[in-house]
């Protein structure tokens, strides 16, 4: 009769004899997988646990500062944190392409990832959040990025890791539970699906650090009113996105030429198809008026009622 705790207490007897006394690295991403692995990992062979958190500038406000609080105020995990806002802006200047913003995050990240790992001594294994529906396709951890990369042979020739991938055998609802079980707090262990560009697919077209903060504050405001509406388990994904076009608009006496955000809000079973989510129009009025009033630089708000396909849940 299988069980949580029984799954705790063989996986966590297996690390140990896997890794023996040598050490780990795990790159963390902010999201629920990578997150219950750190923890998981913690639990079974504390100190020999290394974690390295790439910053990029593009997650959601207030975000690193809750994964550094609760795994490492609580849970006490050893993590280099790379402060690297400022090197991703530089990269990101002038580009506008989708899939070239995707591919420059990507790609730094794992540079900024591999050149971490570099300067520690004696790693031997990179453990990772694979997930069982992971093996059969790609997820959206950005610890999937670092596992591509690494698969497809990209570490320095010195580096060669073992792979530890304890939730490979578990789908999300079952890592949700084990997070619970394993004491990590339900704002973390219910995230909802973070894609690893963050916020920089959700400016669309160029960024800037002005689009982002409209983006960031936004979707901070959304978050507030859907959780304040117990709606956060119910909707898939749910976020605000700037197409970066301005619209005339009115305040006070005054014509407004200001920004539009765009709300995307699904329901789906795996990401592959989705439906948009049928919010109560109160809350929807309740989350425009206060993004409006709130957030500078937009006098617009529009909910995107299309599903998946013909669209995508992001917009790029
Ligand atoms: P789309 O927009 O393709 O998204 O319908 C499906 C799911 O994947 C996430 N997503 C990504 N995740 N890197 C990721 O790690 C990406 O580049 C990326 N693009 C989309 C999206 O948030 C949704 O959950």
């Amino acid at each position: 009769n299988w069980s949580i705790a029984d799954f705790i207490e063989s996986e966590t007897a297996k690390i140990r004899e896997t890794v023996g006394d040598k050490k780990v690295l795990l790159g963390l991403s902010g999201g629920v997988d990578s997150s219950v692995v750190g923890v998981l990992l913690q639990k079974a062979i504390g100190d020999q646990l290394t974690c390295i958190f790439v910053d990029h500038g593009l997650l959601r406000k207030g975000e690193s500062e809750q994964v550094m609080e609760s795994l490492v105020g609580k849970f006490g995990l050893n993590i280099i944190r790379v402060d690297a806002k400022e090197r991703f802006m530089a990269k990101l200047k002038g580009v506008s392409d989708p899939e070239q913003k995707r591919k420059i995050i990507g790609n730094e990240f794992v540079y900024l990832f591999d050149d971490e790992a570099t300067k520690l001594q004696g790693v031997e294994f990179l453990a990772q959040g694979t997930l069982y529906t992971d093996v059969i396709e790609s997820g959206t951890d950005t610890a999937q990025m670092i596992k591509s990369h690494h698969n497809v042979g990209g570490l320095p020739a010195d580096m060669q890791f073992k792979l530890i991938e304890p939730l490979n055998t578990l789908f999300k609802d079952e890592v949700r539970e084990l997070g619970i079980q394993l004491g990590m707090p339900e704002s973390l262990v219910w995230r909802q699906p973070f894609p690893g560009p963050g916020l920089g697919i959700r400016v669309i077209g160029e960024i800037t650090e002005e689009k982002l903060e409209i983006v960031r504050d936004s979707d901070f405001i959304l978050r507030e009113e859907i959780a304040a509406a117990g709606l956060d388990r119910d909707i898939w994904q749910y976020f605000t996105v700037l197409p970066g076009f301005r619209s005339v608009g009115v305040m006070g006496d005054g014509r407004t030429y200001d920004y539009t955000i765009g709300i995307r809000a699904v329901t789906s079973i795996d990401g592959m198809t989705s439906d948009f989510a049928r919010i109560p129009w109160d809350i929807l009025q309740k989350i425009s008026v206060r993004i409006v009033n709130e957030v500078k630089h937009v006098n617009r708000i529009v909910y995107d009622i299309t599903s998946k396909p013909p669209s995508t849940i992001e917009w790029e």
